[in-house]
C-alpha cells in the first residue's frame, strides 16, 4: 500500500512556470549535428534544455530509439536530419519520414500528444534554424508540460 507521501507525490502536479523541460534531439552526423555545431560556432543563442544525441543517419532513428527516450524521462524528442536529396546515403531521410509516421502511431498508443515528437530537416549550414528550431521545441514542450510517461521525480 503506498504510504501518503508516494501517493501525493504522483498527484502532485508541477507548476508551469517551473517545469524545465528534457528534450532529447536526435541529430544526423552528415547535416543537423553539423547545423548544431554551426550554431554553436557562431555562438548563436539558444535555449540550452535539450541533449544532443548523434546518429549516423536520421533513418537510423528507429521507433525505439525515441520511446526508449520518452520511458527515460525525455518530455520530448526531435529527430532531425537532412533535406531531402542532401542525405549522405541517398535515401536515409526517406526511410526517416517512415519511421516516424511509426513512431508517432506508438506515441499516441501510449496516450501522449504526438506534439511531444517531431522530425525536421536541418543542413550544416543552418545554424540559425538549428537554434530558432530548438528555442521553437522547447517552449512547445514547455506548454504541453512533463510528460506523462518516464520519471518525473526530477521536477
Ligand atoms: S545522413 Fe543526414 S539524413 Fe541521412
Amino acid at each position: 500500500m503506498p504510504t501518503k507521501t508516494a501517493a501525493k507525490k504522483q498527484t502532485k502536479k508541477p507548476k508551469t512556470k517551473d517545469f524545465v523541460p528534457n528534450i532529447v534531439a536526435f541529430a544526423c552526423n552528415w547535416c543537423s549535428y553539423a547545423g548544431a555545431d554551426n550554431a554553436g560556432v557562431n555562438r548563436l543563442q539558444h535555449n540550452p534544455n535539450f541533449r544532443i544525441i548523434r546518429t549516423m543517419c536520421s533513418g537510423r532513428v528507429t521507433p525505439g530509439f525515441v520511446i526508449k527516450a520518452l520511458k527515460l524521462g525525455a518530455d520530448g524528442v526531435l529527430v532531425s536530419g537532412c533535406h531531402f536529396g542532401d542525405c549522405h546515403y541517398i535515401f536515409g531521410n526517406y526511410r526517416a519520414v517512415e519511421q516516424f509516421e511509426k513512431t508517432k502511431a506508438l506515441v499516441k498508443t501510449l496516450g501522449l500528444d504526438e506534439k511531444r515528437v517531431r522530425l525536421e530537416w536541418v543542413s550544416a549550414a543552418e545554424g540559425p534554424r538549428w537554434a530558432e528550431l530548438m528555442n521553437e521545441f522547447v517552449e512547445q514542450i514547455t506548454q504541453l508540460g512533463p510528460s506523462p510517461l518516464g520519471n518525473n521525480e526530477r521536477h
